[in-house]
């Protein structure tokens, strides 16, 4: 495993992060409980010292797990989760405010059994609440202790630039993988330019790298893969089909999965510190950790570059939303 030290910390986070939206079991079919604790667990004992959760994540159950799994190990993990995703209305609306977010800080801190967290994200970009705002109320959660950095996460230029004015911004998550290039635009440019950390999302394209679908898969209405990621749109399915075969012919030719392959691409991408892989098995985590971050060639890293950018070369906007 690779370490990478955090800008202004003193902890040194391992390149991947144990990304646990599925963990949660909601938003995604076939829950596996069993698998959902292992795949921690296992994450945990092979290395892997940052993890990735929020609150609307199986409505508070990814936090409860992640939470019984770092007990007694703490101070050796680096803990992310999030906030502004109204859970406890069931409506998830994204809501900002100060008095909204430190009632999501209190219940994220009990169900995590912490009275710190590592990384508090704001998931989502709320139109209603001021930026600045938040920010204040934020940095007023670190002067207490109770959060040690700011992050924000699918956030616009425009409101990353306002989110940094406001000070103390550490990092931003964002939907970064061969399938998902737009960061590229001036979301890493600028991230690059004010030392904010960069931590990259979906970078299996929710399975879809990986090459385990020969055929285009479709998800129930529920499943978040049915409308969070456009790449499962049929209209995309040619060009992410020639995608995985390019990844497939590396992956072959290095005696390793595609899976690594596609999450060495993102690690080989200088703006990111670290990429956040979701498993929902101890076997999924092993692989996506072993042999990664494999050292890609000129040659393999035009290749991906070419077919990545075929994918949607329409330029149609991303969708992924909640
Ligand atoms: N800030 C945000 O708004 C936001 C949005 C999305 C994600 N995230 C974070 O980023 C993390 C990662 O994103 P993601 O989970 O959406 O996508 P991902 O990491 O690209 O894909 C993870 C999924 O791929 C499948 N998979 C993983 N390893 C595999 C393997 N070795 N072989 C075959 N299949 C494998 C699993 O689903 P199946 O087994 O069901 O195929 C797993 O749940 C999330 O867990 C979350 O922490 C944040």
């Amino acid at each position: 495993m690779e370490y990478k030290w955090l800008k202004g910390t003193e902890f040194a986070v391992s390149a991947v992060a144990l990304g646990t939206w599925a963990i949660g079991g909601s938003h995604w079919d076939s829950y596996d409980e069993f698998g959902a604790v292992k795949s921690i667990e296992t994450a945990l004992d092979n290395g892997v010292n940052f993890i990735d959760t929020a609150p609307v994540y199986g409505d508070g159950h990814s936090e409860e797990l992640v939470g019984k799994a770092i007990r007694g190990k703490r101070d050796n993990v680096f803990l992310a989760t999030k906030c502004g995703l109204d859970i406890y209305s069931r409506k998830y609306e994204r809501n900002l405010s100060p008095s909204y977010i430190e009632i999501d800080l209190e219940q994220s801190l009990k169900r995590l059994g912490t009275d710190y967290i590592d990384l508090y994200q704001c998931h989502w970009p709320d139109p209603k609440t001021p930026i600045a705002e938040t920010m204040e109320a934020l940095k007023r959660f670190q002067k207490e202790g109770k959060i040690r950095h700011i992050g924000v996460s699918n956030f616009s230029e425009a409101q990353l630039a306002e989110a940094i004015a406001s000070g103390s911004l550490f990092s931003l998550q964002t939907h970064y993988s061969l399938l998902e290039r737009s960061p590229e635009k001036s979301l890493l440019p600028l991230c690059r330019e004010q030392n904010i950390c960069v931590l990259s999302y979906g970078p299996l394209g929710a399975g879809m790298l990986t090459g385990k679908y020969a055929e285009r898969p479709s998800f129930s209405r529920g499943d978040a893969r049915s409308f969070f990621y456009r790449f499962f749109k049929p209209q995309h399915w040619p060009q992410v089909r020639r995608l995985v075969d390019g990844l497939m012919t590396i992956a072959e030719a290095r005696g390793v999965k595609p899976g690594t392959i596609a999450i060495s691409w993102v690690l080989a991408q200088d703006d990111v510190t670290s990429a956040l892989v979701g498993a929902r098995s101890p076997e999924q985590v092993l692989e996506n950790i072993s042999h990664v971050p494999v050292s890609l060639d000129n040659e393999e890293m035009a290749l991906l570059d070419r077919l990545s950018r075929e994918v949607f070369a329409q330029q149609e906007p991303p969708t992924s939303s909640y």
